[in-house]
Formats: structure tokens, sequence, C-alpha cells
């Protein structure tokens, strides 16, 4: 038995931005965006189709922190009547920064207090929010949870409600195009990280698995051409369908251990999302090759067969994208590489992962 859910009303397409005055409804909004020149020109083209904002909040920077959060909401207390929407224009820090404030509703304590404390959850509001992705990688705008980073204390923690998956998601992958080539490829990794996270995940199902396989094998194949090309459209259409499904198959499997592993990493060594979570995936592959005949089949239409000739090709694809397979290149030690893949598997994302702890560092000897 399974079941597959996935509320968030999708529009996809060049030209998708041009929907947000329908999606709006007239509601009063708040615009959540980058304070960065490529964006002003982007919230004209918002408030030419949809009218002034009620509120712009445009600090963000990337990882939403503690810190940062605390002057969002409290900006959403400055205007007498709290917008009834949030359009959230941008990447994955820019989504989940809305879908901090749509729980906070201007009290950012009161987030603060449930992911600490885990009380407090019928306090916190859900605000909907219109997720207009930049960046094709996170699917933050088709997932109900927001990473928030406490980099004060070193911690990472995810503010996951249902309330927070996004009413719309108008994915349009003419925004990517300016986006530099080296938040390219890692956002594209990270959403490859997804695709096949949630394909070794005890919680994957048949529509996860099938957008899964769709998502990873468009990156796989369209990435390095997209490098050659960062104007195609078509190609930025590719890569932007592929992380929107990774993301349809990871809203429903979480993560598991490649996102586990990442996070110290980048909290300690500022190491990019995309490609801290994707640096580790040829090493799990081999830990999982052979695991069982029915994750092999799902493998073997990514990889091809023999599987681990596929996973050879991906390493040296990553290589060639600029990416190290070494944990030793990231500046991580031998002793704290043990300490940090033991606490990835002890936590709630590694208990999603089917592989096994022996297998994965015999593996990364060889
Ligand atoms: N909620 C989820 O489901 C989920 C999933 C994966 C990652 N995340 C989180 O998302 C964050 C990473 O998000 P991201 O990788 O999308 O990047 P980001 O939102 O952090 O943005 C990175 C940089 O890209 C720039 N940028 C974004 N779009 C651009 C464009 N179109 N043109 C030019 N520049 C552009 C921004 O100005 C910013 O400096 C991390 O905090 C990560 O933990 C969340
Ligand atoms: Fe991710």
């Amino acid at each position: 038995m399974w079941a597959f859910h996935n509320p968030v009303k999708i529009q996809f397409g060049a030209g998708a931005l041009e929907m947000l005055a329908d999606s709006l409804q007239g509601r009063p909004y708040a615009l959540v965006t980058y304070c960065d020149p490529v964006f002003e020109l982007l919230c004209d083209r918002i408030t030419a189709q949809a009218g002034q904002p009620a509120l712009v909040i445009d600090n963000i920077q990337p990882n939403p922190d503690f810190t940062e959060l605390e002057v969002s909401c409290a900006r959403w207390m400055s205007v007498e009547q709290p917008p009834e929407v949030i359009v959230a224009l941008g990447g994955g820090s820019v989504i989940d920064t809305a879908k901090v404030l749509a729980a906070a509703g201007g009290n950012f304590h009161r987030v603060r207090r449930y992911l600490q404390e885990g009380e407090g959850r019928d306090q916190l509001a859900g605000v909907p929010i219109i997720a207009v992705p930049t960046t094709a990688g996170t699917g933050s705008e088709v997932t109900c949870w927001a990473t928030v980073w406490h980099s004060e204390a070193q911690r990472k923690y995810s503010l996951a409600l249902p309330e927070l998956y996004p009413e719309v998601a108008l994915v349009d992958p003419e925004l990517t195009l300016e986006l530099p080539l080296s938040l390219t490829v890692s956002t594209a990794l990270d959403a490859l990280s997804h695709a096949l996270e949630s394909l070794w995940n005890v919680n994957r199902n048949p529509i996860s698995s099938a957008a899964a396989i769709s998502a990873a094998r468009e990156i796989i194949d369209w990435l390095p051409a997209l490098v050659e090309e960062p104007q195609n459209l078509m190609l930025r259409s590719r890569i932007a369908r592929a992380a929107l499904m990774a993301g349809v198959a990871f809203s429903n499997t979480k993560t598991a251990i490649a996102h586990n592993i990442s996070y110290p990493i980048t909290l300690r060594y500022g190491t990019a999302h995309g490609e801290a979570c994707s640096f580790t995936l040829p090493t799990i592959l081999r830990t999982v090759v052979g695991h069982s005949a029915e994750l092999d089949v799902l493998l073997a239409q990514i990889f091809g067969t023999p599987i681990e000739v596929g996973v050879e090709q991906l390493e040296q694809m990553l290589h060639r994208l600029g990416i190290s397979t070494a944990y030793q290149d990231y500046g991580i030690s031998d002793r704290e590489w043990l300490e940090i893949v033991d606490e990835a598997f002890a936590g709630e994302r590694g208990a999603n992962f089917i592989g096994e702890k022996a297998r994965f560092l015999a593996v990364g000897q060889q």
C-alpha cells in the first residue's frame, strides 16, 4: 500500500510569470526577494501586472539564518494591514524565507520556539505562498518545508508543516537565463541529489520514483550541454522541469543521507548547498547498487546496465563540472569525516536511507 500527495498548483513554461496577477486574485501581497539589480527589474515586471505590493522584504541572503529571519519577520509587522499572500521571487533561500514568514505571521519567536523546543504548533500561521523560483534546483516551490540555518549554534533546522506547501508555483525557465554558471551547476546538482535521495529512500512510492527517474535522466543528459550554452532556453527549460520533478519526488519522501552529510559541511566551510549534497552521490550509489532488485531496476533506468558503468560516468561528469568527489578537497580531515558520517546516519534523514553505514565507509575507501 502507498499514497502520494502534493497540493501545489503548478504553472510551468516560458512566460509563466505573467500568470501572477491571475494567481493573486486581487489579494494584497508581500513581495519577498533578494536585494539585487537583476531582481529589481523582475519586481518592476511584477508591479506592472499585479499592482504595488503591500510590503517588500528584500534583505534575503543565501541560506536563511535565525538573525535575518528575525529581521524579516519584524518587517511583516511594520505594515498596518498584514498582506494576505506572499509572493516569493527567488531561489530556495527566498522561498524558504517566505515559508518562515508564512508560519511566523510577524512573530519569529513562535517559529524559533517550535523549531528548538517543539512547542507552540497551534500558534503558527499558514499565510498562502505563490512561489516563483529563479533557480532550477531546490524544488522548494513544491515542498512543505523550509531549511532554517542557525549558524551561530552550527545547526540546521527543518520547518515542516502541511500549510507551507505553496498555493501556486509559477515555474518560468526564462527567469533562470541570467543565473551565473557556478549557480546553474550547483543548483542543478541539488536537484539531481533530490531525485536520487528520493529513490534510495524508505519512503519512495511509484509516483515519486517515476518523477525522480525522469529528473535524474534529464539532468545527467542535459546539464553539460547547458554549461556550454547557458542562454539556450530549451536547455534551461529541461533543467527547470527536471528540478521541479525532483521536487515533486522528494516532496513525498524527504531527503536522505547525502543531504544529512551536507549540512555540517555548509555550516563549517560555506560550501554551496548543491555542491555539498552532490559530491557524495557516486559513493552512495556504489553503496546501494545490489541492495535490492527493485532499486536496481529503478537505477538502471537512469544509469543503464551495468549500473556501475553509469555511476563511473556520473563521477566523471561531476569532475568535469568542477565538483570533487573526495571529502578531503572540502577541507575535511579523516577524523571529522567519520564524525560527520556517524551523525548523518544517526539523524532523521539518515534513517530514510536504505543503505548501511559500514558499506558506505568501505566503498568510500576504495
Ligand atoms: N525547502 C526545500 O525543499 C529546500 C530544498 C533544497 C534546498 N533548500 C535550501 O535552499 C537554499 C539554496 O537555494 P538556491 O540554491 O536556490 O539558492 P539561493 O536562493 O540561496 O540563491 C543563491 C544566489 O543566487 C542568486 N540568484 C538566484 N536566482 C538568480 C537568477 N535567476 N539570476 C541571477 N542570480 C540569481 C541569488 O541572488 C543568490 O545570491 C539553501 O538554504 C538550501 O538549504 C531548500
Ligand atoms: Fe537540497
